[in-house]
């Protein structure tokens, strides 16, 4: 290379660099309505398409990317004014929100049971969800009678749920139990423990379902994971 052209590539790198440096108002103004703290999305582990067709790749686009994603902005704001808070896992914090500061515990409610409550529910799916088995299929059986009881009651518990909600299939002590929880609250704040939970917010279905809720739900038990819920109950 010579010289004159070895100082015409340094010269259009710098220009490159000064460009690439140089504020971009739009990206800084992206980055204060979206503000970084110590709470993040967790990746979907498996892709928007692969619950089809009980539940469609934008509803899951939609559900994880825009939805989860603003419960976590938003639990994020209301931590930065209640620092303490940041080091704890959510799951620690939700499961005593009595301690958490009064100016911010309705937003920590709310705004952190809808990460938490999220976080566990993709995990909860899967595709070609099957049956359960082993010490859980057995455990059901008790408790309800059947594995078809079972879907029954949380049916009838997910169907009832007025207006936004979960439906859950938790365990009260070693207890079995169908529970239901309005809005973001998580069955940890009120001391059982989640297996399995339902999400009937509208966001969940009406993209592809509209107002047939039962549908939704009808269709939902083909993509459970029931190994993952399996893995809840061993641990109890
Ligand atoms: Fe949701």
């Amino acid at each position: 290379m010579t010289r004159r052209k070895a100082l015409k590539l340094t010269s259009l790198t710098t220009a490159a660099c000064a460009i690439a440096l140089k504020p971009n108002p739009a990206i800084a103004q992206a980055a204060a309505a979206s503000p970084s703290g110590p709470f993040k999305v967790p990746p979907l582990p498996y892709s928007y398409d692969a619950l089809e067709p009980h539940i469609d790749a934008k509803t899951m686009e939609i559900h994880h990317d825009k939805h989860h994603a603003a419960y976590v902005t938003n639990l994020n704001k209301a931590i930065a004014d209640a620092p303490d808070l940041a080091n704890k896992p959510i799951e620690t914090i939700l499961k005593d929100l009595n301690s958490v500061p009064e100016k911010v515990r309705t937003a920590v409610r709310n705004q952190g049971g809808g990460h938490y409550n999220h976080t566990l529910f993709w995990q909860m799916m899967k595709k070609d969800g099957g049956e359960p088995s082993g010490d859980l299929a057995k455990a059901l059986d008790k408790s309800f009678g059947s594995f078809s009881g079972f879907k029954e009651k949380l049916t009838e518990a997910a169907t009832k749920v007025f207006g936004s909600g979960w439906a859950w299939l938790v365990l009260d002590g070693s207890d079995l139990k169908i529970q239901s929880t309005p809005n973001q609250d998580s069955p940890i704040s009120q001391g059982t423990k989640p297996l399995l939970g339902l999400d009937v917010w509208e966001h969940a279905y009406y993209l592809k379902y509209q107002n047939r809720r039962p549908d939704y739900i009808k269709a939902w038990f083909n993509v459970i994971n029931w190994d993952f819920v399996a893995d809840r109950y061993r641990n109890h």
